[in-house]
């Protein structure tokens, strides 16, 4: 088994534990560290609505509260008919630490597709809290 599987079976695994009764859409998704360590999340929705944290947001978090701050690569998993794609938030909140990371992602019946973070959101940084001072600007 390749990794891309490995990570698309844990993804597929974990999808299991979400709590998404409002939607009834479960996400898993497996986090890959350039150490070669995994986190995994799911989804966890909430009565909010708008407090939900996605199957992204928790491995993520998972991995940096254990010190895994250099990220390789991450499958995420739904039983939906084409693989789903992570939302705005997750690409932002994922290209904190590698905007150019790899995203496998699948359906339960084994439909996938592969993406660079870079093309899914280009330039999640620039600008933001630079001041013009520190630019280069020949004007
Ligand atoms: N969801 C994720 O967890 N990750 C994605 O990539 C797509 C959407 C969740 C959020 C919400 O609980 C449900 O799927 C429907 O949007």
């Amino acid at each position: 088994m390749d990794d891309t599987e490995h990570l698309i079976g844990l993804a597929t695994e974990v999808r299991k534990h979400a709590h998404a009764p409002y939607s009834g859409f479960l996400v898993g998704a497996a986090l890959r560290t350039a150490s070669g360590k995994t986190f995994v999340g799911c989804n966890v929705e909430n009565v909010s609505l708008g407090l939900t944290m996605c199957a992204e947001q928790c491995a993520l978090a998972t991995a940096i509260s254990a010190g895994e701050t250099t990220l390789s690569s991450i499958a995420i998993v739904a039983d939906s008919a084409l693989p789903p794609m992570p939302c705005g938030r997750c690409r932002q909140i994922l290209a904190e630490f590698n905007s150019d990371l790899d995203i496998i992602t699948g359906t339960i019946n084994g439909r996938s597709e592969r993406f660079r973070l870079s093309d899914l959101l280009p330039k999640p940084k620039q600008g933001i809290l630079e001041s013009k001072q520190n630019v280069s600007n020949p004007e």
